[in-house]
């Protein structure tokens, strides 16, 4: 066995002779030749992306028990840009965004969580913005979760015709997926809220999500109603 770390799912037994990788988080069939490769080669990818050397001039803007968050600015050294640029392309991946670019590269901040083990953990990528649309909560209609259901997995929320007023767009966020539930999310906002704009704390209604998927949706809406 290439992978000691394995561990089998054992609720719900949904996919049988499925196993998740506890490093890389991904879920495949060990019995099959096929998901096995592909598992070698995105596990080897995926950690290789989110190593973390550390380097001479961070910025360090959060430190906790369990990590730290660090700043990234466009005008940062190459190999840190290098480094933002690999982990931006695992957590596009993830996202499903095909070759997404930043629509302003040179205005984008990002924020890295740091585990203690040197791992980046969370990465959130914001971008100025003057405007936004507040997306609407979808009626609570008991006959129409099937249709609801849909609509989460399109990503057609009804959005509010009525632009306001918003400084910071958060164009990306992500948690590694067995590092979630633990506020990670949570205390990079905070964060991104006490850095973004010099000398002010922004409040949770100055921010936007960007196209939310629908764990960002939940995240978002838990987040900014808190
Ligand atoms: N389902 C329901 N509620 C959720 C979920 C979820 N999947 N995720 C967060 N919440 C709510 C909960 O109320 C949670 O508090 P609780 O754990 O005490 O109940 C609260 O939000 C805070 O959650 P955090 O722990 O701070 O969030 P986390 O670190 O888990 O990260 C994130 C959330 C970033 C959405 C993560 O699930 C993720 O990376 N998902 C995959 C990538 C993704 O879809 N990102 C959003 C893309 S949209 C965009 O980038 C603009
Ligand atoms: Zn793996």
């Amino acid at each position: 066995k290439a992978f000691s770390d394995q561990l089998i799912i054992d609720a719900g037994q949904k996919h049988f002779g499925a196993v998740m990788c506890r490093s890389c988080g991904m879920i495949y069939t060990a019995s099959n030749p096929e998901d096995e490769a592909q598992h070698i080669q995105y596990h080897q990818r995926f950690l290789e992306g989110l190593r973390y050397v550390g380097w001479k001039k961070e910025r360090v803007v959060a430190e906790y028990l369990d990590g730290k968050i660090i700043l990234i600015l466009p005008e940062d050294p190459k190999y840190a840009l290098k480094k933002v640029e690999e982990v931006r392309e695992l957590v596009d991946n993830e996202l499903g965004f095909q070759q997404a670019t930043l629509s302003y590269p040179e205005r984008s901040k990002t924020y890295m969580f740091v585990s203690n083990e040197k791992r980046i953990v969370g990465c959130l990528i914001t971008e100025s913005i003057k405007q936004a649309f507040r997306v609407l909560s979808e009626p609570t209609d008991q006959k129409n979760t099937e249709n609801n259901h849909l609509l989460e997995h399109h990503r057609a929320w009804r959005c509010s015709t009525v632009p306001e007023e918003a400084i910071c767009g958060i164009s990306r966020i992500w948690v590694f997926s067995l590092l979630r539930r633990k506020q990670i999310a949570s205390r990079m906002v905070d964060i991104v809220r006490k850095t973004f704009m010099y000398g002010t704390c922004l409040n949770k209604n100055e921010i936007a999500f960007s196209d939310p998927t629908p764990s960002g949706k939940l995240f978002a809406s838990k987040y900014c109603e808190t």
